[in-house]
């Protein structure tokens, strides 16, 4: 089970159980001799969820003028790259345990530290730019 915050964005919050809900999806169906084709839609869906949520806090650092988004963006776009070519490999080699493997280790560490400090102080700096906005456009709940 792997332990990290909620921020202060709903959206973001949403995304992160999503996020966690596939990777463990995921991760049963690696630990079991099971369904390629299965497992090949639920990469496609991992892939494709991380690029939305990505822009979507891309999109809102932008317009808030976030002091730190070159950083944040950077780290954006090396993990989807490589989560882009892990995904590219399993679909040559179909080698289950070194996905599991990265899934398990690589991603969890990831998205754990990166949820506790990039996407908690960007999330934030976007909810407090939102109160002083009155709260319009970026925050469900003020
Ligand atoms: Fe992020």
């Amino acid at each position: 089970m792997l332990n990290y915050p909620q921020v202060a964005l709903d959206f973001m919050n949403r995304d992160h159980a999503e996020f966690i809900d596939l990777r463990g999806k995921l991760l049963d169906l690696l630990s079991a001799p099971s369904d390629t084709a299965a497992i090949n839609t639920l990469l496609d869906q991992l892939l494709e969820h991380t690029r939305h949520h990505f822009a979507e806090e891309e999109r809102l650092m932008q317009e808030t003028l976030f002091f730190a988004y070159p950083m944040h963006k950077g780290e954006h776009d090396n993990v989807l790259a490589e989560m882009s070519a892990r995904i590219g490999d399993w679909k040559q080699t179909h080698d289950n345990e070194t996905l599991r493997e990265w899934l398990e280790r690589a991603v969890g560490n990831w998205f754990v530290n990166h949820v506790s400090t990039m996407d908690f102080v960007t999330a934030g700096f976007i909810a407090m730019k939102s109160k002083n906005a009155g709260c319009q456009t970026y925050q469900e709940s003020c």
